[in-house]
């Protein structure tokens, strides 16, 4: 066997650890019963796709049954499926088929409120003495009829509405068709496991969890601070204030704990990807002590920094630094709230941002579509859906235009639909399909498939170290070292050809490169604009530590 070559069983590695995650947003993958809105069934006739690209597991945002306030993560029964989803019977298949094919499935769960129609809420709000009346988060208004306090909602407006029946308050840090469950109350914990055990029982590999750091809030409710650095024409209405008493409180730990307990219940290596935008020393914290927590804490700093080299080394510094020794890092360029890579970074960065994500340390978690180099697409306004962008407009936080169907090939409505699709596809899709992709020898997608393949197939690049090379400003450089496998990456972000040099060079052999335009000679290699480049190194002397 080559060295250091990959087979599958043999890895000390959680599957998680090895794989690659790939986000489907349910609603836009594929139609399969022609309603316009993308289905299970759908993402189960794309499973030979999602296989030839060799992705590990899929992350599929709530298709359980819900009125759809949020798109499904308003959820009112979690131990079902939303009839435009399909029916119980097509996930149990989804799951089946996507197990048979080596890929695992990982469902979003929504730990930290439900729908307003969820049966649950319907008691609470009932009467103030109904039994789950404490499930929610109830309270009275202020000795002068405000709110009880100054908390905001993250969709828009204020976190508190009026249940005028009932004379209080309940609060919502979403929309507020998304009360807040009361996680104070333990019988919460308690019936938020047996829907986790349900799921598990019907064999899911793990969950993308909800809003992780949103779930315990000041017991006392005290007033946020005031952000004197709000900008009202560009910022979330909640971000006026600093979400000192509503987010990261230190009892979403615990939380995180009893979750993972379950899971671990099941020896199989089930695992949570936690939603967590919170600076790198903040997040380690979610992956519990011991790492008895959350396995992958979700890493924002590729989604909110700017794609730009010094900004990448300081976050691979500082994030490698900050890791404890048992946790395992993750990376991402987006998800279906935020502007798309290519969008943000530029198309014509996107062939260096796909070697760049497959190269990492960690598991990379692609959004779907980014892998074909889709854009966010326009909506007019008399076809908004985001009730963000309804809560608030003309800032453009709405996220429609990060959720458009996939582009399948160059028929109408993109292969996604026979239907008109509930957001439009957009301009181009007839040139940037997966279908005219794949026949493309150049196209980013096939870049994905064998940058995918690289990684599966080279160890190093899997689950090796990594260290920092020194490189000049627009170059980021670093090696990848694992079982006497050593691998380089170099990444050129000038629009100059520019030359790179490195004393581990010497009698090496260029594994890939985003346009196949470098040339290696001696210790050197030549890379033009925008091109980054994979080199298997020999296994030799140290390298010098920089991190
Ligand atoms: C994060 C989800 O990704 C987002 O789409 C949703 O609106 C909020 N959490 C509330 O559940």
């Amino acid at each position: 066997m080559e060295q250091g070559r990959m087979e599958a069983g043999e890895s000390a590695f959680a599957w998680w650890q090895r794989g690659i995650v790939y986000e489907v947003y349910p609603r836009s993958f594929q139609d399969s019963n022609g309603d316009g809105i993308g289905d299970l069934n759908g993402i189960r006739q794309r499973l030979p796709y999602l296989q030839w690209l060799g992705v590990d597991a899929l992350w599929i945002p709530p298709v359980y049954t819900s009125p759809m306030a949020d798109f499904g993560y308003d959820v009112s029964n979690y131990c079902d499926i939303e009839p435009m989803f399909g029916t119980l019977a097509d996930m149990d298949a989804l799951i089946a088929d996507a197990h048979e094919r080596g890929i695992r499935i990982i469902l979003d769960f929504v730990p930290n409120h439900t729908s307003d129609q969820h049966p649950w809420f319907v008691q609470s709000r009932s009467s103030r003495d109904n039994p789950y009346r404490d499930w929610y988060i109830w309270r009275d208004a202020k000795p002068d009829g405000s709110p009880p306090s100054n908390w905001w909602a993250h969709l828009g407006g204020i976190a508190w509405t009026l249940d005028e029946p009932t004379g209080q308050y309940y609060l919502h840090s979403f929309l507020p068709q998304q009360p807040d469950l009361n996680w104070r109350n333990p019988a919460v914990l308690q019936a938020l496991k047996q829907q986790l055990r349900f799921w598990l029982e019907r064999g899911v590999d793990g969950f993308r969890m909800d809003a992780l750091m949103h779930l315990y809030k000041d017991d006392q409710f005290r007033d946020n601070p005031p952000n004197p650095d709000w900008l009202p024409e560009k910022q979330a209405e909640h971000d006026q204030v600093i979400p000192l008493h509503t987010l990261n409180l230190p009892e979403n730990l615990q939380a995180v704990a009893a979750m993972r307990s379950l899971l671990d219940e099941f020896d199989d290596d089930r695992m949570m990807l936690g939603e967590l935008y919170l600076q790198t020393k903040d997040l380690v914290a979610y992956y519990g002590e011991r790492g008895r927590g959350v396995q992958l804490p979700t890493n924002s700093t590729l989604i909110l920094h700017a794609f730009e080299p010094a900004q990448i080394k300081e976050d691979i510094r500082d994030y490698e630094l900050a890791l404890p020794a048992y946790a395992w890092p993750n990376w991402s360029f987006g998800n279906h709230d935020r502007p798309r890579f290519a969008t943000r970074a530029g198309t014509d960065h996107a062939r260096l941002g796909a070697m760049l994500l497959l190269t990492l340390r960690g598991t990379p978690i692609i959004y779907y579509g980014d892998e074909l180099g889709m854009t966010d697409v326009p909506v007019a306004p008399e076809n908004l859906q985001d009730p963000f962008e309804k809560r608030s407009p003309g800032k453009g936080l709405g996220r429609d235009p990060v959720r458009s169907p996939m582009r399948w090939d160059d028929s109408e409505h993109a292969g996604f639909s026979t239907a008109q699709p509930w957001l439009p596809v957009g301009d181009g899709y007839q040139a940037l399909n997966v279908h005219q992709a794949q026949a493309d020898p150049h196209s980013l997608l096939n870049l994905y498939q064998r940058l995918i393949e690289l990684r599966r197939t080279h160890i190093a690049l899997a689950v090796g170290s990594i260290t920092l090379l020194e490189a000049p400003a627009d170059i980021v450089a670093y090696v990848r070292e694992h079982a006497g496998q050593r691998i380089a990456v170099v990444l050129n972000f000038s629009r100059k050809a520019r030359a790179y040099s490195h004393p581990l060079f010497a009698d090496t052999k260029v594994l890939m490169t985003t346009d196949g335009m470098e040339d290696q000679f001696g210790n050197a290699l030549k890379l033009s604009p925008l091109n980054g480049a994979i080199l298997q190194l020999r296994a030799a002397p140290p390298i010098p530590v920089l991190l």
